[in-house]
């Protein structure tokens, strides 16, 4: 258990340096495995590997489920509301607010030593009732705008490590920004520079992230994202934070995660792997047998792993997982086939989980 005031990364309690190249040792003579066997004991903890925030996403139910808040407790250091810090569960269609869980979430965080990570505040795939009948009155959509970002940042000021302001603002195929609700009452660019500012006024501390997905497929997409970043920046947002969602299919090629991840790190701002996860049944090649996707779906976490290594540590802000055990995954609710996370639907540590260790063992001794 990471100790409250002990540095994000640090190895906590027993752990020892010893103990953790043992551990490492210890995994690497385990050679393959069945992908859930159960190990003896329980799983190496990967909040205590390390260098930085280990995180996973949550639901207020999965707290107060102890095999899910076991496996928080021991392995994570940061968590993410995975949908009850957004539009849909927060705001009510009267315009009022409901905080309860999100709550309860903070309270989780505090009594763990845990981090809170707010996702996310401005997202086109959340349109509330009360927005769309403001559409047409742009003074009375702006003032509700503001008092929603003013009402949920200040109202967790000072409990979260930091906040998804802008969350997938680029199209699929990287071709343009999204154009939606908010940027058609609010500009396209002008929509985002508000919503870093206001939430800037309501928290002068917190690092403000902007977040996307499939940055690591689609270079088009890529491209721009870094591009819209540049531009929000030079515009005066108070952006300080740079989010690569990482849900990715097992048939991504080698490279591409440490490409994406090295390309985001060159704005030197902290960079947040803000929810990982790797489908084995999303990916094209269905037909390779199970084990094979499992396998690449190890390496890929292995890959992100080090890429985030790579960066220099004060740009190592979290890795965050979107989900413990499989059987949580928004993936899973999908295709009942998929397992995309480090941990089967029993809680034990799958090879996803070693191949993470591994790599975490393995910068840990390199940096002595
Ligand atoms: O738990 C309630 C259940 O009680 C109720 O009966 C049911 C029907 O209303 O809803 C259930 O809540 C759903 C929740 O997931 C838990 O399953 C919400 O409706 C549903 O909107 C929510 O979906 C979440 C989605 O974001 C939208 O917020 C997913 O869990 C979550 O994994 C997904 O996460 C997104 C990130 O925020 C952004 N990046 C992509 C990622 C995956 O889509």
């Amino acid at each position: 258990m990471t100790a409250a005031g002990d540095p994000p990364g640090e190895p906590s309690g027993s752990l020892s340096r010893r103990g953790i190249v043992a551990g490492a040792l210890a995994l690497a003579a385990c050679g393959p495995r069945a992908n859930s066997q159960p190990a003896a004991g329980p799983a190496l903890a990967l909040k205590d590997f390390a260098l930085f925030p280990f995180g996973a996403c949550v639901q207020a139910s999965h707290l107060e489920d102890p095999a899910i808040a076991g496996l928080l407790t021991r392995h994570v250091s940061q968590i993410t509301a995975e949908w009850e810090m957004k539009m849909e569960y927060m705001l009510l269609d009267t315009g009022g607010f409901r905080f309860d869980r999100p709550d309860r979430m903070a309270a989780f965080a505090q009594a763990h030593a845990m981090r809170l990570f707010g996702h996310a505040l401005i997202w086109y795939a959340q349109k509330p009732i009360i927005f769309q009948d403001m559409a047409a009155d742009r003074a009375a959509f702006a003032a509700a705008y503001d008092r929603y970002i003013t009402a949920v940042v200040g109202r967790y000021r000072g409990r979260v490590c930091g906040w998804d302001v802008i969350n997938e603002a680029v199209k699929d195929d990287g071709s343009a920004l999204r154009d939606h609700m908010w940027s058609q009452a609010l500009g396209e660019l002008d929509h985002m520079t508000r919503a870093f500012k206001v939430a800037r006024a309501a928290d002068p501390v917190a690092p403000l992230f902007i977040n996307d997905y499939n940055l690591e497929s689609v270079p088009a997409k890529l491209d721009l994202y870094q591009r819209l970043i540049e531009r929000l920046l030079k515009a005066g947002a108070p952006l300080s934070g740079i989010g690569c969602q990482t849900h990715c299919n097992a048939d991504l090629p080698a490279g591409a995660l440490t490409r994406t991840i090295a390309a985001l790190g060159r704005f030197g701002l902290p960079v947040h792997v803000s929810e990982m996860d790797v489908s084995i049944t999303r990916s094209r090649g269905l037909l390779t047998p199970r084990a094979e996707r499992e396998a690449a779906q190890a390496r890929l976490y292995a890959e992100a792993i080090q890429a985030f290594c790579d960066l220099p540590a004060r740009q190592r802000f979290a890795f965050t997982v979107w989900g413990m055990r499989d059987s949580e995954s928004w993936l899973v609710r999908e295709n009942r086939n998929d397992a995309p996370l480090l941990f089967d639907g029993q809680g034990r540590a799958k090879s996803s989980h070693g191949a993470v260790i591994k790599a975490l063992a393995a910068r840990r001794k390199a940096q002595g």
